[in-house]
């Protein structure tokens, strides 16, 4: 913890984040991020209406909890909730101990408190979600953004953060019971109303003047929800993904993101009237954001690009794996499948930290897709339509993709699909990472 040490480079201050609060740090050590957070039943209101919530803090989403690399971050945990919970910092390479795995974490019982205290590796938009009941918490609200803010970021007119939701309602307004039917059990469960920031989407508007530069940090935070996000009204471009900004960003076209990713833009209002960020679903399409853009002379600036070097280099592989992802639906009963076995209790592959797999996702399900998700390290995409590193890809229906994994922090690690009815139905599983210096196990178990 030497950060502003040998190293005093000036660092731009903390940018304010549109979209929601911001957990209050307090501690005055700057090389310390010490925050609370409780999760509770709350109620917010949506489209006018009180409805009962799970949220932290009192708030849908949670509030923001914002951090530079190499700050250690601790958070002061209370679970005030009548079920057991833990908390999972999705995208972070953090120590296994307090990933909020319950592989590796004993839930924390109705009532008692955790502290999480571990060092943010990378800068980048992640996002943080209780990993107990997952499908239930985080339908009735608990989830988060983290932003990770890089020494070397280029500094925009405004930083927003777009957490992309959807909520399925009862006929009160209320949020349905999540349970798991045979239909969500196998399509995921997939909500009527979208929600940006914990609102109607519709309805989420902000304001800016022709010729500001922005940022957009987006999470995909449904339950099942894969979002074909589109934008208009501005000029877009893609600048970063799950494990931070990309080195070439390029302008925005189609764009898939999972249940679970994250994208991140640069919007460069070049034209007054009406800019919108929105979902195209096969015959429908889903305002999520309307920026609301005054005229005004100038034109946006052209954002200098810093150097930036991938967090992990490319390496030769130095190993193959594959999973392959199936179901079987009998009466009322769905179970997902990852290389024949629902809900792995031993890891499904065991390596020596340092290990670079080449692992293929396959998938036999025809009309679903599988966002699958690795805990705790980043991979890069054998595909050109996912640039960067990544900790969630979509596995398309019927078919296969390739990622290259860079096992490199030890533990054991979830590796599942972020549907969460399909993680809670089994398609969940973990891969382990011995430590240097510990013995290699067998490699793949039998099944
Ligand atoms: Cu977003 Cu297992 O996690
Ligand atoms: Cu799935």
């Amino acid at each position: 913890m030497d950060a502003g040490g040998a190293d005093a480079r000036p660092r731009a201050p903390l940018a304010a984040i549109w979209g929601a609060p911001t957990l209050a740090d307090q501690n005055p050590d700057e090389n310390i991020v010490e925050v609370s957070l409780t999760a509770e039943r709350s109620k917010v209101s949506l489209d006018g209406k009180e409805i009962d919530v799970l949220a932290f803090n009192g708030s849908v989403p949670g509030p923001i909890l914002q951090a530079r690399p190499k700050q250690r971050v601790i958070v002061h945990f209370r679970n005030a909730l009548d079920e057991f919970t833990t908390m999972h910092w999705h995208g972070l390479r953090i120590p296994a101990a307090m990933d909020g795995s319950p592989h590796v974490q004993t839930p924390i019982a109705p009532g008692a408190t955790f502290t999480y205290d571990f060092v943010v590796p990378d800068a980048g938009s992640f996002w943080y979600h209780p990993h107990v009941q997952t499908h239930d918490q985080v339908e009735r609200g608990l989830y988060g953004a983290i932003v990770v803010q890089g020494d070397d970021d280029p500094v925009y007119d405004l930083e927003r953060s777009l957490t992309l939701d959807d909520v399925l309602l009862d006929e009160a307004g209320n949020i349905a019971p999540p349970t798991i039917s045979p239909l969500t059990g196998l399509s995921g469960r997939w909500g009527k109303v979208l929600l940006t920031n914990g609102k109607n989407s519709k309805g989420v508007r902000g304001a800016a003047r022709k010729g500001q530069v922005e940022r957009w940090r987006i999470v995909n935070s449904a339950n099942a929800r894969r979002m074909a996000l589109g934008a208009e009204g501005a000029s877009f471009r893609v600048i970063g993904a799950d494990a931070g900004l990309f080195a070439d960003p390029f302008p925005l076209q189609d764009l898939l993101l999972p249940v679970g990713g994250r994208v991140e833009l640069e919007v460069s209002y070049d034209r007054p009237g009406e800019a919108k960020l929105f979902i195209k679903d096969v015959d429908e399409r889903f305002t999520m954001f309307t920026v609301d853009v005054a005229d005004a002379p100038e034109t946006p600036r052209a954002i200098p690009w810093p150097k930036l070097a991938p967090v992990v280099a490319e390496r030769p592989v130095t190993s193959t794996f594959n999973m392959a992802f199936d179901f079987l639906q009998s009466g009322n009963s769905t179970q997902w499948f990852v290389n024949g076995v629902s809900d792995w209790k031993e890891p499904i592959l065991t390596v020596k930290q340092g290990a670079t797999v080449k692992i293929r996702l396959s998938n036999t399900t025809p009309g679903v897709e599988h966002p699958f998700h690795l805990h705790g390290q980043f991979f890069r995409v054998l595909d050109a339509k996912w640039p960067g590193l990544r900790d969630t890809v979509q596995v398309p229906a019927l078919g296969a993709i390739e990622i290259v994994a860079y096992l490199d922090n030890p533990g054991l690690w979830m590796a599942h699909c972020h549907i969460l009815e399909h993680a809670a139905l089994g398609m969940m599983t973990d891969i382990e990472v011995l430590p240097t210096g510990a013995a290699a196990g067998t490699g793949a178990h039998g099944h």
